[in-house]
């Protein structure tokens, strides 16, 4: 999504400056054009010179000393898809929420009509101060979007939120808002991902091998296009997705109480995780000793949660789950689509090595309860993800789907 669009990076005064010339360079890497617009106070901290080696242009600075007659601010604004301000200080933020416009990059925010995305940066207790906070929220009700801060340890010593989002967050949600799309404002999406562990005894567990990837590409898809989104997620080795609210469990036990949790706030419901169909009937307390005999473990069946949602969906609420296959998914996703009350299955074949488990594409069919099968090649999980809330949409219009 990068490739070919205009993006302005503004920096201001934070320690994490430094970091601008990553995410320049990340930028520039993806195929964007890249133009810097640095404050007074970001140039104590990292020298122009640095940013326009990386972005292979010159680095603005000043409102009025550039071009005579040529307004900076407007020209730089017009011809760009998206201005990210990374590292944003509270006194930006502060500014641009007072609507000040004093300098280059605060005039620059006012004036530009494309998607503004603040990473803010900032000691911990700043940014937790009820009028940093305040005016954070005065910037997000007025359309603009935010990526971070992180929690951890922060320059200063202390910890808490206040460092900049990873480069790698901050790309993700340059993309998703270059998409442009907004047509999931505002509705509640809740989404599973990765796999569940039954434990046996404190040491092992029954699991699968789904790494989350779906999921979490539902979950950052659903994001981009202006959802709320609730991620229930079984163990992963995946950052959360910035913007989304991560609900951690284990089991497919925690998973329903989860899933039933927040499954009445939610307009749509994604089932893209692997939910084990069966526990071990007791979890040993110590650990099982090694034998000579064989062991037969007993299992016992786990509440079905993509039945239990297909059973007590609300008029409006959209259902829809996915269906792990060891050869051609359609008609086994048909069937479950029917059998579990639920709009839509996503099948796909886990045998395939570019599909299914743990690999960054997937190659799927939708079935409908009516019987429509629609078979899409394969492509990454995020397109995939894209897709598949096309579909979200025209359920909910009253569209038969595909
Ligand atoms: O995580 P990745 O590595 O990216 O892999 C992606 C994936 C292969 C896990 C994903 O694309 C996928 O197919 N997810 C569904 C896996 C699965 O559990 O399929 P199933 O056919 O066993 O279950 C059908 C549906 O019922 C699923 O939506 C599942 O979430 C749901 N289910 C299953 C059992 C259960 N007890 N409760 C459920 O809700």
């Amino acid at each position: 999504m990068l490739g070919g669009k205009k993006v302005i990076l503004g920096v201001t005064g934070s320690i994490a400056a430094y970091k601008a010339a990553d995410i320049a360079g990340q930028l520039v890497r993806h195929g964007a054009g890249v133009h810097v617009v640095m404050t007074r106070a970001a140039r104590e901290f990292v020298s122009p010179l640095t940013l326009e080696a990386i972005s292979g242009n010159r680095v603005h600075t000043e409102m009025f000393a550039e071009r005579s007659g040529a307004m900076v601010h407007l020209d730089l604004g017009r011809q760009a898809d998206l201005l990210i301000v990374a590292p944003a200080t509270a006194n930006l933020i502060g500014k641009v929420a007072a609507g000040l416009a004093d300098d280059l990059l605060t005039t620059l925010v006012l004036a530009f009509r494309s998607p503004v995305l603040f990473c803010p940066a900032m000691n911990p207790a700043m940014y937790a101060n009820p009028v940093v906070q305040r005016n954070v929220a005065a910037l997000r009700a007025a359309g603009y979007h935010f990526c971070g801060p992180e929690a951890g340890r922060v320059a200063c010593g202390e910890e808490g939120p206040g460092r900049l989002a990873a480069v790698e967050a901050i790309l993700d949600r340059a993309a998703g808002l270059l998409r442009g799309a907004d047509d999931l404002k505002g509705i509640g999406v809740l989404v599973t991902a990765g796999p569940t562990r039954e434990p046996l005894d404190p040491v092992r567990y029954l699991t699968n091998h789904s790494s989350g990837r779906m999921g979490y590409a539902v979950a950052r898809a659903a994001r981009d296009r202006g959802a709320r989104v609730i991620l229930v997620s079984g163990p992963t080795a995946l950052r959360a997705p910035d913007g989304v609210s991560l609900v951690s469990v284990t089991t497919a036990a925690q998973m329903f109480t989860a899933v039933s949790r927040h499954l009445p706030e939610s307009e749509v419901l994604i089932m893209a995780a692997a939910v084990a169909d069966y526990r071990p009937a007791t979890a040993a307390p110590e650990k099982i000793k090694k034998g000579d005999r064989p062991l037969t473990l007993e299992l016992v069946p786990n509440e079905d949660i993509l039945a239990y949602a297909g059973r007590s969906k609300k008029p409006g609420q959209v259902v829809i789950g996915f269906a792990a296959e060891t050869g051609d998914p359609g008609e086994r996703a048909l069937d479950k689509a029917r059998r579990k009350g639920a709009d839509l299955v996503v099948g796909n074949d886990v045998t395939r090595p570019d599909a299914g488990f743990d690999v960054e594409t997937n190659a799927v069919v939708f079935a409908f309860p009516d019987g429509q099968l629609l078979r899409l090649p394969k492509m990454d999980k995020y397109e995939v993800a894209w897709r598949l809330l096309d579909e979200v949409l025209r359920i909910r219009d009253g569209g038969a789907g595909a």
